[in-house]
Parts: structure tokens; sequence; C-alpha cells
């Protein structure tokens, strides 16, 4: 046994308080309302086609490293060129390889609260992450701050995600345009719950050529497990990522199952709609209940608090069989995060929240 050699030792020190991703306590049995995935299952036509095409498909051989069918399907789908695309395991991946290509040694701008696997990849790929504050209150993005922070030349990539996780809100299209064109740096705007609501900023990437939009199928098209995202983007833009991107980032089957939702793209437009309705029922009940304050939101999820303290609520929820997020950090003190489900998913929520603010809460069986 070795005793001169430590892991921990010879580890980037600047990651060492890193902590790495943990599941968030879902065990089976738990309605699953915390992490903003789709309710939904593939319908079982899209399965069935899916399933035909994989009968001729040969798994011996590595993928397609720009997954070049896909890549085109997308491009058509946002009317943009292929080279104007890039696939990713995930949004995920692509937001590691654009801090990778354009940020290591600078600094990121990230309109916060947000997204936390920003400010993650920002020191993983060895940049370092600024916080700039959404306004309080309404959780619009302050682009007087996010401009002056943008025109500093160490900021390379400046950040917002609309709508926004976990606030709910979205950014207009003008407010992004005027800070992509006072940005010295790119400009990434994440739109995985673009399909929700909000509106996109794809059209600005015409006028725009430091413009990111970011893109995923893992909420509004189901397909979370399968890690599909991409972006839309100039094309030297695209150049310089395919420099830090793994050749074979997103595996042959995924490829086909993203392809298999878009020839099927009414069927999950109708679900799309549905969670949308179902958001606003969620919403109005929410209200409804004494203490509690639900705030707008454009995407599938809601963000709410109630007199309770967080942790006290999420713990009732989960005794009573419902996965929420708990978001009592500094950013959102007291704060929660519930997905929306399946309306008799929602209606479980409902019913236990009531009885957890009822209860105060006591001690739940
Ligand atoms: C704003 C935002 N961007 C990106 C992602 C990552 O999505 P993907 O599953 O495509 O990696 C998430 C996931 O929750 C998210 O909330």
């Amino acid at each position: 046994m070795r005793e001169d050699f430590s892991a921990s030792l010879l580890a980037r020190p600047d990651l060492a308080d890193l902590v790495p991703y943990e599941p968030h306590g879902w065990e089976p049995g738990l309605i699953k309302l915390d992490a903003n995935e789709n309710p939904y299952d593939f319908p079982a036509e899209v399965l069935a086609d899916l399933f035909a095409g994989v009968k001729g498909q040969t798994f011996n051989r590595y993928p397609d490293p720009l997954a070049g069918e896909l890549r085109a399907d997308l491009a058509r789908y946002v009317g943009a060129r292929p080279e104007e695309v890039l696939v990713g395991n995930g949004s995920d991946e692509l937001i590691l390889n654009l801090f990778l290509a354009f940020a290591t040694g600078g600094s990121v701008a990230i309109a916060t609260p947000t997204f936390s696997m920003y400010g993650v990849h920002a020191r993983i790929a060895g940049a370092v992450p600024v916080a700039v504050p959404r306004r309080a209150g309404d959780f619009g993005v302050d682009t007087p701050a996010h401009i002056s922070c943008a025109r500093s030349p160490q900021v390379r990539v400046t950040v917002l995600c609309s709508p926004n996780n976990p606030t709910g809100n979205s950014t207009p299209p003008e407010e992004v345009a005027e800070l992509a064109a006072a940005a010295r740096g790119l400009v990434v705007v994440d739109e995985a719950y673009g399909e929700f609501g909000g509106r996109s900023c794809l059209p600005l990437l015409a006028d725009h050529p430091n413009l990111v939009v970011l893109k995923s199928f893992s909420k509004s098209f189901g397909l979370a497990g399968l890690r599909v995202g991409y972006l839309v983007a100039w094309p030297d833009v695209v150049a310089q990522l395919l420099k830090v991107k793994q050749p074979f980032n997103v595996n042959s089957f995924s490829q086909m199952a993203a392809r298999a939702v878009l020839r099927h793209l009414p069927l999950f437009c109708e679900r799309i709609a549905a969670i949308r309705r179902e958001r606003e029922a969620l919403r109005a009940a929410m209200a409804e209940i004494p203490g509690v304050t639900v705030y707008p939101s454009e995407a599938n999820f809601l963000l709410f608090r109630t007199p309770l303290p967080a942790e006290q609520v999420h713990q009732g929820l989960v005794r009573r069989g419902v996965l929420v997020r708990l978001l009592d950090g500094p950013d959102l003190p007291g704060h929660l995060r519930v997905t929306v489900g399946r309306p008799e998913e929602n209606r479980v929520f409902l019913a236990a929240l009531r009885e957890v603010l009822a209860a105060g809460d006591g001690p739940a069986q």
C-alpha cells in the first residue's frame, strides 16, 4: 500500500471546495417534482417510430461526431444553417464547452439567481464566475449592471437564462440585444425552457455575431434521460467550440431519438400546451392557499415561499410523498421550486402543501 500518494493533494487546489453534483433525495414512490423534467414519457407512436429506426442501426460503430442528420433537422427547425448549430450531450455539456473555448483564465458574468451549473462549469473551466444579481422583486435582469460588467476586458462570456431557472421569468429580446451590442465577449441566452414561454432570442442572431442561444431537449421534449441539447451561433463561434468538444459526445441512439421528436413535433406541442395550462391552474390554486407567495412563471415550474421555514415545508412534503426543490440558499432564502407535473400529481402536491401549512408542520407519518 503506497503512502506517498494522495489524490486530494494532487488534485487542482482551485477546486478543493467544489462539491460534486448530488441527486436531490429522490426515492421510489415519491412524486418527482424537483428537477423540471417533463412529466410525460414519449408518446407510444414516437417510440414505435424510434424503435423501427433502431432495427436497422449498427451500434458497433462510433456515432456521427457532428450529429449531421440531427444538425440538419435542427437547422431547419430553428431556421439556421447546419454550420450554425452544435449538438451537445445535454445543454450542460455545451455550457462547459463554451467556457472551455472562451472563458478559461477570464471571467463569466452570470445573472443570478440561476441554474447552479453555470457557476460550477465556470470553475471547472478555470474561469471566475461573477454574479450579477437580478432585480429584487421581479427578478428582471439588471441591464445597466450587466452591461457595465460585460464591458470589462476580463469578462469573456455573459450568461442569462430566459425563462430563468428558478425564478420563471423571461427577458425581453430587446434587453438581450442591448446587452449583446455592448458586450465585449459572448452573450449566452439559455432558452432551455423557451418552448414554455417568453420570446426567443434566435432572431437576434442575424445582427449579433457574439450571441449564442442555448436549447435543450430535456424539458419541453421529455428527453432528459438521453441527454440532447444544442446551440445556435455564428459559424466561427461554432468552429471554436469544435476544438474543445469530445469527438463522440452524443450517442447514436440519442441522435435518433431527437430526430424522432422533430418528426412528431405536433404531439410534443400539444403536451407543452397542456403543461402551460396546468402551470396556470397550479399557480392559481397555490395563490389561494393562505400565506403562500407564488411567482408568475413562463417555464414548467413555479417558485414559491410560505410562512414556514423552507426546509420544514420540504420535509413535510417528502413525508407526504412529494419531492420539490429546496432553494434555501443565500440568493432565495425560504424559497422552494415545484415542477409542473401531471394533473393528478399536482393535485397530490396541492393537498400535501395545504396539509403541511395547516399542520404547521406537525410530525406526519
Ligand atoms: C437553465 C438551464 N439550462 C440548462 C439546463 C441543463 O439541461 P440539459 O438537460 O439539456 O443538460 C438546465 C437543467 O435544469 C437548466 O435549468
